[in-house]
């Protein structure tokens, strides 16, 4: 059911943990199953992406997408990470089974809501950054889970 790199990333998670004054975080939870991802970034003054680590409550696919998500955007560049979706995570991981795919949206939104955070502290603007929702289930169809 689940390929091995999500196994792999879920028995052994990289990147988990707090970063002390982290430039930018952000926590997304998801209100439906209850699982809450948040992220950490350390962003240096050339807005490269110089540590990044999390902390997930939640499912296994939750762990593993946020595992991958830390290590897709680690030394990329503001820009760069805004391409780090849901989906580039998922096929990172060779895929995730249809009823987990919201899952990997954690991932995503927390990436987000932490540079959203990084943004609002600088008082900059990324260009194509929309604020995060605090809870990605809102608007979602009941029948998704
Ligand atoms: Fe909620 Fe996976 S079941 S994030």
């Amino acid at each position: 059911m689940y390929s091995e790199k999500v196994m792999d990333h879920f028995q052994n998670p990289r990147n988990v943990g707090e970063i002390e004054n982290a430039s930018g975080v952000g926590t997304v939870g998801n209100a439906k199953c209850g699982d809450i991802m948040r992220m950490y970034l350390d962003i240096d003054d050339n807005g490269v992406i110089r540590d990044c680590k999390f902390k997930t409550f939640g499912c296994g696919a939750a762990v593993a997408t946020s595992s991958m998500a830390t290590e897709l955007v680690m030394g990329k560049t503001i820009q760069q990470a805004l391409e780090v979706t849901n989906k580039a995570v998922m096929e990172a991981l060779d895929g995730l089974p249809p009823v987990k795919v919201h899952c990997s949206l954690l991932a995503e939104e927390a990436i987000h809501a932490a540079l959203w955070d990084y943004a609002q502290k600088h008082g900059i603007k990324i260009e194509g950054l929309e604020k995060p929702k605090n809870d990605i289930s809102e608007g979602e169809e009941e029948e998704d889970y």
